[in-house]
């Protein structure tokens, strides 16, 4: 697991939001470093079976008291609608906490990189054959995903972004024993498909609060 998501939050115990937890790798190695995690998924299933304690809920709809930190790991982009879970990141956030958003901008890859992603992963058999159309696939296969364009202006609209970085992606999807060189030859081939930020509560300035 990458440790920067470790490294952007504050001293531990602060209480996380790991929202989108997946298997919940990193829901428990937060809880390892002492903080105090609610771990929540659409489906914590596989999260629970690794002994990680999470429940079953919804970003969009969740009720909880303030976090100290929300942690949005590879989640957003499948979170519908994708403004309905930033309002309610928003709202679960105490007014100085921090949003933390690891991302995949699948919109940020172009026609070269998706013939990489999809030749590359055809020579670790990730996929059965050469991909004739990488773009046309690499398009279907997002199409339900959230692009980082809006992730990102989303995010902007709620919350201060305090930094945000790019950074490559497709070798995490590849994934495997290869992955340290594909994110070699990843990073002097194509431009970045993935960003980490991290952000705040907007202020709002108005008199009358707005
Ligand atoms: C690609 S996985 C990422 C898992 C993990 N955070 C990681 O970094 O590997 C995305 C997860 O987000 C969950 N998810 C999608 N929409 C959600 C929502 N509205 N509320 C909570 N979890 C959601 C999915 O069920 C899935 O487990």
């Amino acid at each position: 697991m990458d440790t920067w998501i470790l490294s952007a939050l504050p001293e531990a115990p602060a209480r996380v939001l790991d929202a989108g937890c997946g298997d919940g790798e990193l829901a428990g190695a937060l809880i390892a470093h002492g903080h105090d995690v609610t771990a929540i998924d659409l489906d914590p299933s596989a999260a629970l079976a690794a002994g990680v304690p999470a429940k079953r809920a919804d970003l969009t709809r969740y009720e909880d008291d303030p976090f100290d930190v929300i942690v949005l790991s590879l989640s957003l982009h499948h979170m519908h609608p994708l403004e309905a879970a930033l309002d309610r990141a928003a709202a679960l956030l105490r007014p100085d906490g921090l949003l933390v958003v690891d991302e995949f901008a699948w919109d940020w890859a172009d026609e070269a990189a998706a013939t990489w992603f999809y030749d590359a992963g055809t020579l670790l058999g990730r996929f059965d054959r050469p991909e004739p159309d990488p773009m046309i696939r690499w398009r279907e296969a997002h199409v339900d995903h959230s692009p980082a364009r809006d992730m990102l202006e989303a995010i902007a609209a709620r919350f201060e972004i305090r930094r945000t970085r790019r950074v490559p992606y497709l070798f995490r999807y590849l994934g495997g024993e290869h992955a340290a060189r594909l994110k070699e030859i990843e990073e002097v081939r194509h431009a970045p498909t993935g960003f980490r930020l991290t952000a705040v509560t907007r202020v709002t300035g108005g008199a009358d609060g707005t």
